[in-house]
């Protein structure tokens, strides 16, 4: 396998739970608008922009609206997001994810983020991880959404590494996909079922050993 030389990590679900709080504001919108919303519709939304999850959220339910009217509903749900986020303390950083940034930084390895949400650097700001990153790239730099490959293209050429020295830790099947079409490893951090495209699954960060992932690509 080719030798690992920098990190990607996507944010909302990796290295904080903010996807929590993505499902509790859409939530509370659909509430509002009358749309049925579950937890297994907001797999669809995860990993993908806040204009693209809104139209989904929208195919869910009987609401009709036109291009001209979305904006306010997005705006009000990011307003919430905003709210709870506005919250976040070092301590909702996922188990291990702090170890295993250091740990890897003394292992010469880039640290980038590649995340699509355009508040990403308010969430590192408040859980004080924000210069932990040799880069970071988010949805205020990218045009194309998950699965398409270009915010971990971006993180990759931001650090001077070629895509296929790059591994990628995705909680959404979106990213998963974004990740694999960018000719990079991934691991993805969740169900095996919803992320069975990566070359391997654990529940979280904290599980990972680089040594244990080596074997693993040996071995597929
Ligand atoms: C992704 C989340 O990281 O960012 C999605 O997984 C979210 O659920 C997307 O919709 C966009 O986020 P934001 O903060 O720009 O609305
Ligand atoms: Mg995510």
């Amino acid at each position: 396998m080719a030798e690992i030389k920098a990190l990607i990590f996507d944010l909302d679900g990796v290295i904080v739970d903010t996807a929590e709080y993505h499902y509790a504001a859409w939530k509370r919108l659909a509430d509002q608008l009358g749309i049925t919303f579950t937890k297994a519709d907001n797999e669809l939304l995860k990993g993908v922009s806040r204009v693209k999850s809104f139209d989904i959220l929208l195919g869910l339910g009987p609401v009709e609206m036109s291009e001209g009217e979305k904006e306010p509903y997005r705006d009000q749900k990011n307003k919430w997001f905003v709210e709870y986020i506005s919250k976040m303390t070092p301590a909702d950083i996922l188990p291990g994810v702090v170890d295993f940034i250091a740990r890897e930084k003394e292992n010469n390895r880039k640290i980038v983020l590649g995340s699509a949400s355009k508040n990403a650097a308010s969430v590192l700001k408040n859980v004080e991880l924000i210069d932990a990153f040799d880069a970071i790239v988010d949805g205020t730099h990218v045009s194309a959404a998950k699965p398409d490959p270009e915010v971990f293209l971006k993180g990759a050429e931001a650090v001077q590494v070629a895509p296929k020295n790059c591994l990628v830790f995705e909680d959404a099947a979106a990213g998963v996909e974004a990740a694999i079409n960018g000719d990079m490893y991934c691991v993805g951090i969740g169900a095996p079922e919803v992320l069975g495209k990566a070359h391997w699954v654990v529940p979280g960060i904290g599980y990972i050993k680089m040594e244990e992932f080596k074997r693993k690509i040996e071995s597929l």
